[in-house]
């Protein structure tokens, strides 16, 4: 199975499956010098799990980080990082019962072709949701990287089903407040209705999607390598790689086509002696190569696939329509959960760019 590894200089290896014995993360190219424990990874593994129970599946597992590689005195060196949590709330006989009929919008049939009936089905291995700790855990320290150079990304819901956050809140706002509420909207009373908009699905044996949003504050200008390699075609490939998203949008995005190009352009200006634009319809890239302004990204997230209600699909070893009822522990919606994974992908696709583009320095500070 290729395709597991994403970046060209900060090169992150994905492993492990949602019932195996791990889920763990190789990165190769982080700078030496950086400050890194575990609890500054575990803090950000934390934020996946909403603590609500009502709009979450019921496998509950601790999620401990262990490094094991690439630290020493609590600086990285420079040499891999390897950083694994265990699955142990582990309950493999829902799957055993359907592995023969393939939740319709999952990835059981798709995986079934091309691994010939070898991968490992039990909790959607590798195409669980659950492999975005991989991803969160590299997030971390591509934060922690960002941090350093004043760059901040963070995400949160902008809608679930057809509620939508429609007040207009400061990036401080949506920054400081996102992980206040389970469903990760910085308001308290857009994220009520989304709650109750999750929990009405799941009463009714379904489940519901929604949008988020990803912001990237302060990147500088000159971030991108045009053309294979522009900023937006590699935070969308990071962000279609996440599973569940099924649209990527930057700035004005799809809404830009309705637009004339008088409406749709963003005049420059000089602000204080920089260079700024007056809007942001082009969501801080323009021709691949960030322009100073903030990222602006959305994606939309389906709704979960596994769903107790009754559906149609095939039984795999007799050839014959079938109908199933998904068992097992599944999200009800998966944007809440997802909103860290958005976040860590445009962090660690940043983080790459800044190294190739000379923004980030191999080695962070010279050590005595
Ligand atoms: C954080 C997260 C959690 C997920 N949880 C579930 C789940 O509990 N049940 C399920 O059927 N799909 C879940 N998914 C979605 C599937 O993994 C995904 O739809 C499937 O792999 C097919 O891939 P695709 O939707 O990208 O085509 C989750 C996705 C994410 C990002």
């Amino acid at each position: 199975m290729a395709g597991n590894s994403i970046g060209k200089e900060f090169v992150i290896t994905s492993f492990g499956e949602s019932h195996g014995k791990i889920v763990g993360v190789i990165i190769d190219g982080c700078p030496a010098g950086l400050p890194l424990s575990e609890a500054d990874v575990q803090a950000e593994v934390d934020r996946r799990i909403p603590k609500q129970p009502k709009i979450v599946s019921g496998r509950t597992e601790k999620d401990t980080v262990q490094i094991l590689s690439g630290v020493f005195n609590s600086l990285t060196t420079g040499a891999p990082i390897t950083m694994t949590v265990e699955n142990r709330d582990v309950n493999s006989s829902d799957y055993e019962a359907m592995k023969d009929l393939p939740r319709p919008g999952h990835a059981d049939f798709t995986a079934h072709i091309k691994y010939g009936g070898f991968s490992d089905y039990r909790g959607g291995g590798r195409f669980s949701g659950r492999i975005t700790i991989a991803l969160i855990m590299a997030g971390a320290v591509a934060k922690r990287l960002l941090n350093q150079f004043g760059v901040d990304v963070f995400a949160y819901t902008k809608a679930i089903g057809n509620v939508k956050l429609d007040k207009s809140l400061s990036f401080e706002e949506v920054r400081s407040r996102r992980y206040e509420t389970a469903v990760r909207c910085p308001d308290k009373a857009t994220a009520k209705k989304m709650e109750d908009a999750i929990v009405a699905s799941r009463k009714d044996g379904d489940s519901i999607g929604g949008i988020i949003e990803i912001i990237g504050a302060n990147v500088p200008v000159g971030v991108g390598e045009p053309l294979f390699d522009a900023l937006d075609a590699d935070i969308a490939k990071a962000l279609f790689d996440l599973p569940a998203v099924k649209g990527v949008e930057f700035g004005a995005g799809f809404k830009a086509a309705a637009l004339k190009g008088s409406e749709n352009n963003d005049a420059f200006r000089i602000e204080k002696g920089s260079i700024t634009t007056l809007t942001n319809n082009h969501g801080g890239i323009l021709g691949g190569i960030s322009s100073g302004m903030p990222l602006v990204i959305r994606i939309a997230v389906k709704p979960t696939p596994s769903i107790a209600k009754e559906q149609q699909t095939v039984a795999l070893s007799t050839m014959e329509n079938a109908s199933l009822k998904v068992l097992g522990r599944h999200d009800p919606c998966v944007v809440p959960k997802a909103v860290p994974a958005a976040e860590s992908a445009v962090a660690i696709t940043l983080v790459d760019h800044m190294i190739r583009g000379g923004f980030i320095p191999k080695v962070m500070k010279e050590q005595a």
